[in-house]
């Protein structure tokens, strides 16, 4: 099952949706046992920001009807903190088990996030440097200050950007696609003239709920961000079309996913032109998400 993506050798189709999975923290719990049984071909980080964040005032979840609404609001320790810290943690991890010389067994994606060509080349270059991560994720969901529209929206400015940044790094660059746009596939075509080795997506689409006392005068939003971004079984449908229509406009590899809860979703996925697939919601109900969907990929059986 092992397959080639920008590059990288990995074991298996399957990775991790950034933010969806804390590795740190999953050693903590299940120590040194993860290391040979690491539940993804590859991972990816959550989004990394140039400076610290501390992400939305509380409530930040709220359950949807076969999904989740987040509204976390991407908080992180900021690029110096996370090259220092967590990075080093990473790297140890998913340093291959059976000791054969340096190799990543799991290799790292950083995801990262900038509001203009300038901040996201500052993270590209700093990233580059560091030989434990072996590609990069640039998250678009960020508003630009000036037209408050997300950088990935706007297929121009999107082409604008990326070309822009794409010389800070010689390392493979993952461009992640806001769904919440007119035209995915368009987007896509702009990450790639504009240099981007892969897309992937989709991200969380743009959601609401009010509070739950419907006597509650007048309604209030529930979440601290007011709006959030949905994800899980919800969005499986929109995901399939989006990756589909997305697969169809570039030549260069797509990673898709939303929703996928077993291999039956994660092979779908592949079949309209997914090189990988990534589990996210899921791995919040089961942490061997990934690992079960992996396993049962190669088997040919479902789930
Ligand atoms: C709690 C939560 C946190 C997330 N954090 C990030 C993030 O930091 N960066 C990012 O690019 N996507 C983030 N995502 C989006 C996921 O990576 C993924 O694109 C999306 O949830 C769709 O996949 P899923 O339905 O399998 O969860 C987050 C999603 C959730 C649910």
């Amino acid at each position: 099952m092992s397959i080639r993506f920008c590059g990288l050798e990995l074991a298996h189709p399957i990775i991790n949706g950034s933010g969806t999975f804390d590795a740190i923290a999953a050693f903590r719990v299940f120590g040194e046992g993860l290391r040979g049984a690491f539940p993804f071909a590859a991972y990816v980080s959550k989004t990394i920001t140039l400076e610290p964040r501390a992400g939305n005032p509380p409530p930040r979840l709220w359950e949807a009807p076969a999904g989740l609404i987040n509204s976390i609001g991407l908080p992180n320790k900021g690029l110096g903190d996370y090259l220092l810290e967590d990075l080093p943690l990473l790297a140890d991890m998913s340093t291959d088990p059976s000791g054969a010389g340096d190799s990543q067994a799991v290799p790292l994606i950083t995801n990262v996030m900038g509001s203009n060509a300038e901040e996201i080349s500052r993270l590209l270059e700093a990233c580059d440097e560091r030989p434990e991560i072996s590609a990069i994720e640039l998250n678009v969901s960020c508003p630009n200050v000036h037209t408050g529209l997300d950088i990935g929206a706007d297929p121009r400015q999107l082409e604008q950007v990326v070309r822009a940044v794409r010389g800070r790094t010689g390392k493979p660059l993952i461009v992640k696609l806001t769904p919440n746009t007119a035209d995915v596939a368009l987007c896509a075509r702009a990450a790639q003239e504009g240099g981007a080795d892969a897309v992937s997506l989709i991200n969380t689409l743009r959601a609401m709920a009010l509070a739950p006392n419907p006597l509650s005068r007048p309604p209030r939003p529930w979440l601290g961000g007011v709006t959030g971004g949905l994800s899980g079984p919800a969005v499986r449908a929109v995901a399939l079309a989006q990756v589909a229509a997305v697969a169809a406009r570039v030549a260069i590899p797509v990673i898709g996913m939303g929703g996928v809860q077993s291999a039956a979703h994660a092979r779908e996925l592949i079949d309209v032109g997914a090189t990988l697939v990534a589990v996210g919601t899921a791995s919040f109900l089961d942490p061997a998400a990934g690992a079960r969907i992996a396993a049962a990929l190669h088997a040919g059986t479902a789930p």
